[in-house]
């Protein structure tokens, strides 16, 4: 097959150049970001967005969870937009690409098709969704959630952070991104988003770009785990009720049930407290976290049965009281036929390497894929490294991917 010149060209060197500047905002001492969700720094990484995007002369409004919707006309004013977008918050220790490239990707397509002059039938549009990560609050990906019609307003509002001292509203509002554009409640024609693959196999494989076919599902759980505290130094070790020797059994066996399982979840404790934290204090109550995943849903509500049961149990044992709390459900997800197949034919007539993969992570694209047409494309990381301050990717399979995503948005809204 004959390749076609792509409609625009991007230019892959601003696209780096922008990843770099972005990755100012929080840079951490071993070459990462920490750029967690409405923090000061989030609010620093939505302004210099926000000013990027009116220069692109892009139209620019914020809705009431905060997502950032950037919009470059049609020629037909009442066509549904064709929309790109990914997260510009990260982990605290997180990389220069997870969420950052597929935000700054979607605004080099933007660029790129006004330097060329480029007029498209419907409209683009190009969104910071809020809080992807969902390292603060009680869960990630809840504004897209909300866009997409999976969670209410209220819900998304009154979300508490883990501290329980402040919700996603107040938070909102008090870094100035507290919109009043309405949230989701219109048609959009296709959402494709850009994305580091954050694992191997496209590296493996030697290709620039992969047409991304589901992600798996997942559950996530908040522990905690009551005991009493009492001193170290006098509490005799048969009298003690320790939260955190409770705790840690129970994450021992959770490893060990995960490992036993054949086709494998991933399971992980990411994030664990303890009070009062204290040397010679008997740790009194431990909270944890629990993040499960499975592309099989049927194995997944099985093995969420398990894990539930497991703790309990092991609470019973070392006379512990135990709060088994769920704090977010997420079925696997397949994406749209139609989009996975223009991503490959884009990448065919570019000339692109491009092979099928499927996403271990999450993504915003999940939450659209419930109510629009929804495809992602991912480019290779170094290693497969994500959610790690080494996190890499190399500037021409980012800008190869930035083209893949111009093309198959292009040819969605069609060329006025
Ligand atoms: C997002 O990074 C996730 O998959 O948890
Ligand atoms: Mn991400
Ligand atoms: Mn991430």
């Amino acid at each position: 097959m004959a390749l076609s010149p792509p409609t625009a060209q991007v230019n892959g060197d601003r696209l780096w150049h922008s990843l770099l500047e972005m990755a100012k905002i929080g840079a951490t001492p071993g070459g990462g970001v920490g750029r967690i969700a409405l923090t000061d720094l989030d609010r620093a990484g939505r302004d210099l967005f926000a000013r990027w995007c009116r220069e692109a002369g892009l139209e620019l409004r914020v809705d009431r969870m905060g997502n950032m919707i950037a919009r470059r006309p049609g020629a037909d004013g009442m066509a549904a937009p064709v929309m790109t977008g990914s997260h510009l918050d990260s982990q605290p220790l997180g990389g220069r690409f997870d969420g950052a490239y597929g935000v700054l990707a979607g605004l080099e397509v933007m660029r790129a098709l006004n330097d060329a002059g480029v007029a498209t039938c419907a409209p683009l549009e190009l969104v910071n969704w809020t809080d992807e990560e969902g390292v603060r609050f009680a869960a990630g990906v809840v504004a897209s959630g909300v866009f997409a019609g999976r969670f209410d307003l209220d819900y998304g509002l009154n979300l508490p952070d883990r501290a329980g001292t402040t919700t996603m509203g107040a938070e909102l509002a008090r870094i100035g991104y507290a919109g009043d554009a309405p949230c989701g409640g219109y048609s959009v024609a296709a959402f494709f988003e850009a994305h580091i693959e954050q694992g191997p196999v496209l590296e493996q494989a030697g290709l620039p770009v992969g047409a991304v076919l589901g992600a798996q599902g997942q559950r996530c759980f908040a522990v905690v785990v009551t005991g009493e505290e009492g001193h170290a130094g006098t509490l005799p070790m048969r009298l003690r009720r320790d939260a955190l020797v409770g705790a840690t059994r129970m994450i021992d066996g959770l490893n060990r049930l995960a490992l036993a399982t054949d086709p494998p979840p991933v399971l992980t404790t990411g994030y664990l407290q303890v009070q009062p934290n204290s040397r010679n204090t008997v740790p009194g109550k431990a909270t944890f976290s629990i993040d499960l995943r499975h592309p099989d849903d049927a194995m997944l509500a099985n093995l969420a049965g398990k894990v539930e049961t497991l703790c309990r149990e092991a609470a019973a044992r070392d006379g512990l009281d135990i709060k088994f709390q769920e704090t977010s459900a997420r079925p696997a997800i397949a994406f749209d036929p139609d989009c996975i197949e223009a991503v490959r034919r884009a990448a065919k007539r570019l000339g692109l390497g491009c092979g099928d993969v499927h996403s271990g992570a999450g993504h915003d694209a999940c939450n659209l894929a419930r109510a629009t047409p929804t495809g992602m494309i991912f480019v290779p990381c170094e290693g497969g490294i994500s959610h790690n301050e080494r996190e890499a990717a190399r500037p021409e399979d980012l800008a190869a991917g930035c083209q893949l995503l111009l093309e198959v948005m292009v040819e969605r809204a069609g060329i006025a």
